[in-house]
């Protein structure tokens, strides 16, 4: 098995789920891929026995490591792929990923190689999965924030506006928002207009609430114009390395209305660190599915969760195709800006 793309907490516990159940009910033996795509374009394995995956539950990051190798854009990638596979004696994979690494899973797939995904990313934005593991817990701590964020926010009399991670999709900056109460929420399929967010800020003043707390997705932008970047290129995927919309706007702000205003990216502190109660158990039972799905042949399926149930979905029917915030349920949550 292996983990690509960005870390998410809960991917332990996918693993320890993984390796307990084909242990103790198929008699499997498990190869771990080092650092995602990559491990396995090197052959650079190692064992995962009961020994390995002892007292793992509870850490975050993986014990296996990631890393966003793309081995289509890697020199002969799939021909070195099919060699060490074989080479190793591995059957099939279990892709531990978020759409680029589910998205190779499922390319390999034309190669004959056989494949099951489990949807990890703490951006929740999977399609044929109502969530995705890693997304609780990046929550919980953005609402956490947000609640601190809100009594300085308050002892100040500042605006303070909150940059979490969501690069397609703003999941995390809506939930948190709702959950932390911020007086507004921006997303990344929304573009922002500066003066609707000054005139929130200034209906609050109004009211004699000398502060406000934004939350805003690292993907939004303002209206008209392009993402935020952190710096030019992209990765192996074509992702762009974003950071700075916080800042961009905190800027914007100040230059419209008298009011101090500070921003905080909150960063990988929304990825690291032990997972939630929440995602210990879906991880745990995406992991316990995988191992089923393998040995019933559901190749080329995602481990999906709708509503309570496991179920399986054709990675081909979800890959590149976001699950994105609707605009009702932002309408939703803007009955609170202000
Ligand atoms: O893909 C998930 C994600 O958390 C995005 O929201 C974010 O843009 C990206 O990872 C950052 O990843 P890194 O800085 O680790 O490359």
């Amino acid at each position: 098995m292996l983990t690509g793309g960005g870390d998410a907490p809960g991917t332990n516990a996918v693993i320890r789920g993984i390796v307990r159940k084909g242990l103790k009910k198929y008699g499997d033996e498990f190869i771990g891929i080092r650092d995602g795509w990559r491990g396995l374009l090197e052959a650079e394995f190692t064992v995962l026995d009961q020994e390995a995956i002892t007292a793992i539950l509870t850490r975050g990051g993986s014990i296996l490591g990631f890393s966003r190798t793309n081995p289509f854009k890697s020199e002969k990638g799939v021909e070195r792929i099919l060699r060490n596979m074989e080479e190793s004696g591995m059957e099939a994979i279990i892709a531990i990923g978020g759409d680029d690494t589910l998205g190779v899973a499922c390319k390999l797939g034309e190669f004959g190689v056989k494949c099951v995904g489990v949807p990890k990313t703490i951006d929740n934005d999977l399609s044929g999965t109502d969530y995705t593991f890693g997304f609780n817990t990046a929550v919980s701590i953005a609402t956490e924030a947000l609640d601190r964020l809100r009594s300085t926010a308050e002892a100040h009399q500042r605006v303070i506006i909150l940059e979490v991670m969501g690069r397609n999709a703003g999941w995390i900056a809506l939930e948190s928002g709702l959950a932390g109460g911020a007086d507004v929420i921006l997303i990344p399929e929304k573009p922002f207009d500066v003066v609707e967010i000054c005139e929130y800020i200034s209906q609050r003043q109004k009211r004699g609430r000398n502060f406000s707390v934004v939350v805003v997705s690292e993907g939004a932008r303002p209206l008209g114009g392009k993402e935020i970047t952190y710096s030019d290129g992209v990765d192996a995927f074509g992702n762009a390395r974003l950071g700075g919309v916080g800042i961009y706007l905190g800027k914007e702000i100040e230059k419209r209305i008298s009011t101090e205003t500070r921003v905080v990216i909150l960063g990988h502190i929304q990825r690291g660190g032990t997972p939630t109660a929440f995602d210990r158990v879906l991880g745990t039972r995406f992991g316990l599915a995988a191992v089923d799905f393998l040995h019933e042949g559901r190749f080329g399926c995602l481990v999906g969760i709708q509503g309570t149930l496991i179920v399986p979905v054709a990675l081909e029917k979800i890959v590149g195709k976001r699950k994105i915030v609707s605009p009702d349920l932002y309408e939703i949550a803007s009955i609170f800006f202000g």
